[in-house]
């Protein structure tokens, strides 16, 4: 039996309010528990957006009711609500900028929307952007200018990766988070998933974006799922969005790369407790963890999930490493399958 830290998760997509038929505080924290995750940050693109203290009231009002691993709320940067203080930043896990192609209303297409949140947004406090390519490039550049840490969420490609390492050895206040899906698949090789299945932002990547994200490993900070749940009907129809659910399958996925000498599990616990806790100024959860049976092989099934979703990406993967047990805060939350934390246990992180 293997003993690792609580595991935090910085991004995922908990659909409350709005698309609670997708997922919902309740069954998100759920499949993070089941998952061996103790913390989930979650993304603002919801419905309406979260992004002042009405909405952010919302979500954390559903949160306390219905969470139960802990929990923070990333605000959504807008046109109009740069004009930030202490107050609000200081209830939010984070300020989330959409800087290119994404699932939602959050998108700012012109640099000249950036540059208040960059300049306002209190320093001590995280800034995640959602940017690929040549928008992280700037991404990296506002913070290089207005010299305040910045957090690239989920990269996928060589000349991200590359681009990245060459910022940190100059001192740039640059993080980075890189997902499972972009980790263990590419666009070469799908496992057989239709069109609507495989959308996903960023894209999955070829070949060689994979695996120069797996020779770069140093340079990643953080494993994140971006657990980004849409039905299987919807992932299925004409219009599929773009996501992966993500919190059930990360830790198995990662073990068995543990198990083939691809990582090892001073990396993991480095990058999904350490790092995150470090740049998202997270609590410390004391009598926190989450036993795992190492060596236990097993196939992926979605009929088996906590996420309302009904489908996984990695449906039918035999993986090695299974969660049996997560003690969260001194109470067991999870084992042998079953969710023993109730609704409304899980606390608000910036609370
Ligand atoms: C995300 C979602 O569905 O909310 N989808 C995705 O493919 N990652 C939105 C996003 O992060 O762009
Ligand atoms: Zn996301």
């Amino acid at each position: 039996m293997l003993k690792l830290p609580g595991l935090i998760d910085p991004h995922v997509h908990l659909r409350e309010p709005g698309a609670t038929h997708k997922e919902d505080y309740d069954s998100g924290t759920s499949a993070a528990l089941a998952g061996g995750i103790t913390i989930v940050l979650a993304m603002p693109n919801t419905k309406p957006p979260i992004f002042d203290a009405d909405t952010l009231d919302l979500a954390l009002n559903a949160a306390k009711q219905k969470a139960r691993c802990d929990y923070g709320q990333f605000v959504g940067a807008g046109p109009d609500n740069a004009d930030w203080d202490e107050t609000l930043p200081k209830r939010a896990a984070g300020l989330k900028m959409y800087l290119d192609s994404t699932f939602g209303e959050l998108r700012l297409d012109n640099m000249t929307l950036w540059q208040p949140h960059f300049e306002n947004y209190p320093k001590n406090m995280p800034i995640v952007a959602h940017s690929e390519s040549r928008s992280m490039a700037a991404a990296i550049l506002f913070a290089a200018v207005y010299d305040r840490p910045v957090h690239i969420a989920h990269i996928s490609l060589r000349e991200e990766v590359l681009l990245i390492k060459a910022a940190k050895e100059r001192g740039i206040k640059v993080t980075c988070e890189v997902c499972p899906h972009h980790l263990f698949l590419s666009n070469e090789d799908q496992s057989g998933l239709t069109h609507g299945r495989s959308e996903v932002r960023p894209r999955l990547a070829t070949r060689k974006d994979v695996d120069s994200l797996w020779e770069n490993m140093d340079v990643i900070d953080c494993f994140a799922t971006d657990h980004a749940p849409h039905t299987v009907e919807e992932k299925d129809s004409d219009n599929p969005p773009p996501g992966f659910p993500g919190l059930e399958t990360i830790l198995p996925l990662l073990l068995t790369a543990v198990s083939e000498s691809r990582l090892t599990i001073p990396d993991l616990i480095e990058k999904m407790c350490t790092n995150p806790k470090r740049i998202f100024n997270l609590p410390d959860q004391p009598e926190t963890w989450v036993e795992v049976d190492e060596n236990a092989i097993y196939e992926i099934k979605a009929s088996e999930q906590f996420t309302r979703c009904n489908w996984t990406p990695f449906e039918g993967w035999k993986v090695k490493g299974k969660v049996r047990k997560v003690v969260l805060r001194g109470r067991t939350a999870f084992e042998d399958g079953k969710i023993l934390a109730p609704a409304g246990y899980g606390r608000n992180v910036r609370g």
